[in-house]
């Protein structure tokens, strides 16, 4: 039984966490679907599109991750409850870290892949980040690969991280997931 008193994420950071998560698994979707149901040869304008699609959508991840970190920083996360074993709550410290990480890592590595193919990185149809590398074949043959397995290995985590989820709501029934969900009663 958790009898410990439960907390809550502020309202910023449960605004910001399901945006991301929306945004994060929709660009995830659509990039697993041009990088693995699409190819040139017989989609050549569709693919197009559908790229810049998942571009526009992705590169907001970057601005909202700042955001984030920042937020993280001065609000503290609530207290794990006490019916977690210390492992289980070294191990969620260190899950919720490597998301923090992949939030960061995967957008810029498909903005290397990008312009390191000579392509921009556009955001949300309104502008493109500055090209920080020009056009590179070398650089392409080490971004292409780290963007997708950083992807794959991000699905992994998400998947992971949202059945931990969903675990600690109805098997543990304790108050994880509302943390991220609802505010204390006033
Ligand atoms: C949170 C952000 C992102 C997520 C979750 C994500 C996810 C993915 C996934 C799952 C794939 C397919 C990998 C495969 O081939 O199996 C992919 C491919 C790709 N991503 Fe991203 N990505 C993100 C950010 C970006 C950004 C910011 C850019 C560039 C501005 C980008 C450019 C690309 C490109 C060019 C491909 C190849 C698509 C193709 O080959 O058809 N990605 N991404």
């Amino acid at each position: 039984m958790d009898t410990s008193k439960p907390q809550y994420y502020t309202r910023t950071a449960q605004i910001l966490h399901w945006i991301m998560a929306l945004i994060f698994i929709t660009a995830w979707i659509i990039g697993f679907y041009s990088g693995n149901f699409l190819n040139y040869a017989t989609d050549g304008e569709f693919l197009d599109t559908v790229i810049t699609l998942h571009k526009n959508i992705a590169t907001t991840i970057i601005f909202l991750v700042l955001i984030r970190i920042f937020w993280r920083y001065t609000h503290p996360a609530p207290k794990l409850p006490n019916t977690m074993s210390p492992q289980m709550k070294v191990l969620a410290h260190i899950g919720h870290l490597i998301l923090y990480v992949l939030l960061v890592a995967l957008p810029i590595s498909g903005c290397l892949f990008s312009w390191t193919a000579g392509h921009p990185a556009p955001v949300m149809y309104l502008f493109n980040l500055p090209t920080l590398v020009q056009p590179n074949p070398k650089l392409l043959a080490i971004f292409q690969p780290l963007h997708v397995y950083l992807s794959w290995f991000s699905g992994l985590l998400i998947v992971g991280h949202i059945l931990a989820a969903l675990k600690h709501h109805f098997i543990d029934k304790d108050h994880i997931l509302e943390s991220m969900t609802r505010q204390p009663k006033k």
